[in-house]
């Protein structure tokens, strides 16, 4: 078992989402304790100094966007927290975020509170969104009593109906109880009634299977939820956060309510950016389909530049990890698919890749991207997020010379493969601190043992996070 130490990283340069500068990080115990010039010596009591020559030495990363063991529909996903918080830390993920999203008669309080128990085997700190798919006079309780848990980010779907979607009214009501307590809704914008009119449209010309999956959910459906959903939020002076974002005109959308004084966020995730439609032409078209689908080419590019200008504010995995049998099973009816691809182990290496090394963007953007933004969105910072004295001793040795090729049998996801098998990535971690221990060092990973810790998160500040 992984244990803590006084510990000295020395030779690296530390990159936070403001500045970077070669630098000496000291820990002790679960804390960063001091950030020394070069030319500072090592104090005496250090116990171990730990050689980042060459590489970045970075906040852990915030994950603000996981499902693990998730069930929607018929389908559940394969991991457990053990399992994901592992390919988490191998990844250079040092905090997880999962949805405590109601099953069918459940509340969304009870929902939190089972996430908190699974939660007790991750290996890595976790935190939790809340989710309400239905509005009821319990729900305001409800919320106030998810606060006070620490859960102040709340998931609402505008799609899957019969399954997890709000109604727009419920969507107001818990955005107007969010503003009250510091909370802030997250949202999956796509219209519902336009992906039904395109389903229905496709069964009727070449079919629902897996390879018309990027017609079945058309952008414009994703346009059309972020505006109303954004009118709402503008309309009530609540702050939202977009999840997995894909198409420039609902980043632009975002962008112009920012320009007005709406408190807008725009998350995308890792596969909008490195993979695009083309892989529904493949022979597994199944195990790329996910909600919203791959875009064009055009849009993926365009979405790269929105992230390298800045307008993105953070990288999720939208980790959902099912294998290839489950992928298999309703192939040729993307209504009953397993939606969603396994991605907490690559999230860094993917978007180091596409953003820095592909195209010339500076790492400090990536590390907002990737670890600070995700913890200030989320009430987490500067406990997480960020390599300053006083906070967690979450640290990322981050090789960004570091090329390996993808092979998901080389992974430690919970699944059989990978959406980017095959694919050359530059920069992966090297040694991951998590909580003080180190638990991943040059390809030897030590077990932390059930350290997870679940975080509690603080009221977000009224005024703009990032
Ligand atoms: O396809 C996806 N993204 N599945 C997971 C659930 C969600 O919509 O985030
Ligand atoms: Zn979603
Ligand atoms: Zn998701």
């Amino acid at each position: 078992m992984a244990e803590q130490a006084t510990i000295a990283i020395q030779g690296g340069t530390v990159v936070n989402a403001g500045w970077s500068r070669p630098s000496t990080v000291l820990i002790s115990g679960d804390r960063i304790t001091a950030i020394l010039d070069v030319d500072q010596p090592i104090p005496s009591y250090v116990e171990r100094v730990i050689d980042a020559d060459g590489s970045l030495v970075i906040p852990g990363g915030v994950d603000p966007h996981c499902h693990i063991k998730n069930t929607i529909g018929q389908y559940t996903t394969r991991d457990d927290y053990h399992q994901a918080s592992e390919a988490a830390l191998w990844g250079g993920t040092t905090t997880v975020i999962d949805f405590a999203i109601p099953t069918p008669g459940q509340s969304p309080l009870e929902a939190v509170a089972l996430r908190r128990r699974m939660a007790e085997t991750s290996r890595c700190a976790t935190a939790l969104h809340g989710c309400v798919t239905t509005w009821d006079e319990t729900i305001p309780k409800q919320l106030r009593e998810m606060a006070a848990l620490g859960v102040r980010t709340v998931k609402l779907f505008t799609t899957y109906r019969g399954e997890v979607m709000a109604e727009p009214d419920t969507v107001l009501l818990v955005m107007q109880e969010l503003k009250d307590i510091g909370g802030i809704a997250y949202v999956h914008a796509e219209a519902n009634h336009l992906i039904e009119d395109a389903q229905w449209r496709q069964s009727q010309a070449g079919g629902l299977g897996a390879a018309n999956h990027a017609g079945s959910r058309p952008e414009l459906a994703e346009a059309a939820a972020v505006a109303e959903v954004l009118a709402t939020a503008e309309s009530l002076e609540s702050p939202v956060y977009f999840v997995h974002q894909t198409t420039s005109a609902a980043v632009g959308l975002v962008q112009s309510a920012r320009r007005r004084g709406v408190r807008a966020y725009t998350e995308t995730c890792p596969h909008y950016l490195a993979l695009d439609d083309s892989v529904y032409s493949g022979q597994h078209p199944e195990q790329f389909v996910c909600c919203p689908p791959l875009r064009s080419r055009r849009e993926v590019d365009e979405l790269n530049s929105l992230v390298n200008s800045g307008h993105v504010h953070t990288v999720g995995s939208d980790h959902c990890c099912y294998d290839t049998e489950q992928k298999n099973q309703n192939r040729d009816d993307v209504r009953q698919m397993p939606n969603g691809l396994p991605g907490v182990e690559l999230r860094l290496p993917v978007t180091f890749s596409r953003m820095v090394v592909e195209q010339g963007g500076s790492v400090e953007p990536f590390v907002a991207l990737v670890a600070a933004n995700p913890a200030k969105l989320n009430g987490l910072y500067p406990r997480k997020g960020v390599i300053a004295p006083g906070a967690d001793a979450d640290v990322v040795i981050f090789d960004p010379k570091a090329e390996k090729t993808v092979e998901a049998t080389a992974l430690h996801m919970a699944t059989d493969y990978s959406p980017y098998e095959g694919k050359r990535l530059t920069g992966w971690a090297r040694t991951v601190i998590a909580g003080g221990r180190v638990v991943l060092e040059d390809g030897d990973y030590t077990d932390p043992g059930p350290s997870g810790i679940a975080l509690y998160a603080d009221p977000l500040p009224p005024q703009f996070l990032c």
